[in-house]
C-alpha cells in the first residue's frame, strides 16, 4: 500500500499520517512513514521524544551523501552535469528512524525549488528515492506531504495507490482539495479520497461532501481538543487517552483503507 497524504497547511494531514502508519504497524505490517514537508514534525506526531526528533537530519540536508550518489555537491551544482539515477535502495534503512509501533520514520527535508521543476543535486536525489520507495512492493509507504503534488514526479505519482487529501470545514480547505484532485488526474493517480478531519457537527461534513460531490469520503474525524492536548504535550494521539475518539475515526479509516485497497 502507498499512500499519500496532502492538503492544504494545517488541516490535519500530519496528524493522519502518524497515526495511521502506526495503527497499521500494530497490526504488524511493515511501515515506512515518510515526512516529505519541507517543514518536517511528522516525527513529534509519530511519539518520538523532542531529543530524539530534533537530532535527526533531513536527507536534503546531508550534503555528503547527496555527493555520493549524485556526483556533485549541493550549493556547487550551477552548470554541473549529476547523476539522475543515483543510487537509492539503501537510503529508507540506513537513515530511517525506528519509531513507535516499529513504524520507520525517514525525513526528506526541504527542497528549494526554483521555478518549474527544481534541477538539483538534492532533488534528484530525493525524487529518485521517492520513486524507488513508491514502487517497492513489500512495504506500507506513507507520505506525509505539503499541499502540491508537484514533486511527485508521473512515474512516482502512478505507484501511489491511494491519495488522501484531509480537509478541513471550509471553502478554502475544499478548493485546495478540488485542485489537488485535478493534479493528481493529470499525473495518473488512480484511487483520491478525502477525510474530514476537526468536524464540529454533522452539518459540516454534508456541507463539505457536498461541495466535494464525485470525491469519495473515506473517513471523518471530529473536532477534538485531545488532539491539541496531545500535540501541546509532544505526544502522539496514540499515547494520549484524551485523543480516544480521534484515534478511533482512523482506525475506521484504516479499515476503509484496507478494504479499498485489498
Ligand atoms: N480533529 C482535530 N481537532 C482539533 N485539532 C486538530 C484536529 N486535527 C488536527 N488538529 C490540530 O491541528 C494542528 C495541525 O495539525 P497537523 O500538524 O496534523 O496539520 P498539517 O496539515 O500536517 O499541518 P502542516 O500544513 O503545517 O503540515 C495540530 O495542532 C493538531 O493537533
Ligand atoms: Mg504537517
Amino acid at each position: 500500500m502507498k499512500i499519500a497524504i496532502s492538503g492544504k497547511g494545517g488541516v490535519g494531514k500530519t496528524t493522519v499520517a502518524a497515526v495511521l502508519a502506526r495503527l497499521f504497524g500494530r497490526e504488524g505490517r511493515d511501515v515506512l512513514l515518510v515526512d516529505a514537508d519541507p517543514a518536517p514534525n511528522t516525527a513529534s506526531a509519530l511519539g518520538l521524544p523532542r531529543e530524539r526528533a530534533e537530532k535527526i537530519t533531513p536527507l536534503c540536508e546531508m550534503a555528503d551523501l547527496i555527493e555520493e550518489r549524485t556526483g556533485v555537491r549541493p550549493g556547487t551544482s550551477y552548470g554541473q552535469m549529476f547523476r539522475l539515477n543515483p543510487r537509492v535502495e539503501d537510503i529508507a534503512e540506513k537513515f530511517g528512524v525506528k519509531g513507535q509501533d516499529g513504524v520507520h520514520l525517514l525525513v526528506l527535508g526541504t527542497i528549494k525549488s526554483a521555478g518549474q521543476g527544481c534541477f538539483c543535486p538534492e532533488s534528484a536525489l530525493l525524487k529518485a528515492l521517492v520513486k524507488h520507495l513508491v514502487l517497492r512492493k513489500e512495504q506500507v509507504v506513507i507520505l506525509d506531504m505539503e499541499a502540491g503534488l508537484e514533486h511527485l514526479g508521473r512515474g512516482t505519482a502512478q505507484g501511489m495507490d491511494l491519495l488522501i487529501m484531509v480537509v478541513e470545514p471550509g471553502l478554502r480547505s475544499t478548493g485546495v482539495a478540488r485542485q489537488i484532485s485535478r493534479m493528481s488526474r493529470d499525473l495518473g493517480i488512480t484511487r483520491v479520497g478525502v477525510v474530514i478531519n476537526k468536524v464540529g457537527d454533522p452539518a459540516q461534513a454534508e456541507l463539505v461532501e457536498r461541495e466535494l460531490e464525485g470525491i469519495a469520503v473515506l473517513g471523518t474525524i471530529p473536532r477534538d481538543e485531545g488532539l491539541v492536548e496531545a500535540d501541546l504535550g509532544g505526544l502522539s494521539p496514540l499515547d494520549h487517552p484524551g485523543a480516544a475518539r480521534s484515534v478511533e475515526a482512523i482506525d475506521e479509516l484504516r479499515k476503509r483503507i484496507v478494504k479499498l485497497l485489498s
